[in-house]
């Protein structure tokens, strides 16, 4: 079990499997990019499966996220989702992707025992598209997107970020288009983990504001208590449900108290959150020898040292050195 100080028990695994990505999100990189990290860094198939299987015997993980940077560009993901999904006990499946190349690989990956996806689209405007994320690849998430919802890659959860001076008002037109689609619609506030350090608690949208603009349109309604459980998101029965919009307001609601999830990074890390600077090398230990029980130690370690909250609201929070793409959202 990885249990920490306060009690809070970790079940939710979020497995980074590269920090590169196709699009260049101005909330989280450069334009030019980052330095990546080289080949050697990150973590093998056979390491990811290794440290996978010792998360779910032997440390009470059942669920598996894979994430990025995009997790698309990793090579090879079918099959790390096929041996993933061999293990015993079965963790549940999912993928946080930016929906660029889903549309081919949707159906292989359902074979392969994926569960689901959340894809990131902040717009429905390809224009606004393509100044936030610096590429035109638009048409190709929303490909994505419909191929996820065909194969049954379900629930499809949509992941959407508002920017000032980009898409602010678009709140109720994402959320007509997602009821229409079928897909489920989170907002996430914007967190200071951008590799450029731009964020300004004074410039970002927060979840009073969502949740306002949506009520221009929409009637919402609680979905009742005890239902958030650890989940980031809080949830609204849309005009009476059974249709549902969530908000992560990981800055002004923050969900620290009950937060269950422990973070792999690509090149074999353990964090025990997203906003500390801790990490603990696994796979230095990985490879120069340990066995299985000692990184299971390791990983108990990392966690038990897992502080109450994230620090936003201490004057003197600094952002994580490594940005959100390098950590796996
Ligand atoms: P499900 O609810 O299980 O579908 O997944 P999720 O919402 O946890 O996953 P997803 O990868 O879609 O993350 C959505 C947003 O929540 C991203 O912006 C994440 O960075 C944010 N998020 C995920 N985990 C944490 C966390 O531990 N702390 C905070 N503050 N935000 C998180
Ligand atoms: N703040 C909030 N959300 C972010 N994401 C990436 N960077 C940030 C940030 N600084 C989102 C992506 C994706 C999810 C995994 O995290 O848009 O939907
Ligand atoms: Fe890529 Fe996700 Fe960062 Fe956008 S937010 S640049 S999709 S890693």
């Amino acid at each position: 079990m990885l249990i920490d100080t306060y009690g809070r028990v970790a079940t939710d695994l979020r497995v980074s499997l590269t920090d590169r990505c196709n699009l260049r999100c101005t909330y989280c990189m450069p334009e030019e990019g980052l330095a990546w990290l080289a080949k050697p860094e990150l973590l093998t198939d056979d390491e990811i499966v290794r440290l996978v299987r010792i998360a779910v015997t032997s440390l009470g993980i059942t669920e598996v996220r894979f994430t990025g940077g995009e997790p698309l560009l990793r090579p090879g993901l079918v099959s790390l989702v096929e041996r993933c999904a061999a293990l015993e006990p079965r963790p549940r499946l999912s993928l946080t992707t930016n929906g660029i190349g889903l549309a081919r690989t949707a159906p292989a990956l359902k074979a392969a025992g994926l569960d689901r996806v959340n894809v990131s689209l902040d717009t429905l405007r390809p224009e606004v598209f393509t100044a936030l994320t610096r590429r035109k690849r638009h048409q190709d998430v929303l490909d994505g997107l419909a191929a996820a919802r065909e194969a049954g890659l379900t629930p499809v959860k949509v992941n959407s970020v508002l920017m000032p001076g980009h898409n602010q008002d678009e709140a109720p037109e994402l959320l007509a288009w997602a009821l229409a689609e079928g897909y489920e619609l989170r907002f996430i506030e914007q967190m200071p983990l951008d590799a450029q350090h731009g964020w300004k608690r004074e410039g970002m949208i927060t979840a009073g504001e969502i949740l306002a603009s949506l009520r221009t349109r929409f009637t919402l309604t609680e979905e009742g208590t005890g239902q958030r459980g650890s989940a980031p998101a809080e949830r609204w029965l849309v005009d009476g449900g059974p249709a549902r919009v969530g908000v992560i307001g990981s800055v002004t609601r923050p969900f620290c108290a009950a937060c269950d999830r422990t973070r792999l990074t690509a090149d074999g890390q353990v964090r025990n959150c997203l906003f500390a600077n801790e990490e603990t090398d696994l796979r230095g230990a990985l490879r120069s020898g340990a066995t299985d029980e000692e990184l299971a130690e390791l990983w108990r370690a990392a966690m038990w040292g897992k502080r109450a909250g994230s620090g936003l609201d201490d004057p003197r929070f600094l952002q994580p050195r490594r940005p959100m793409s390098a950590i796996g959202g």
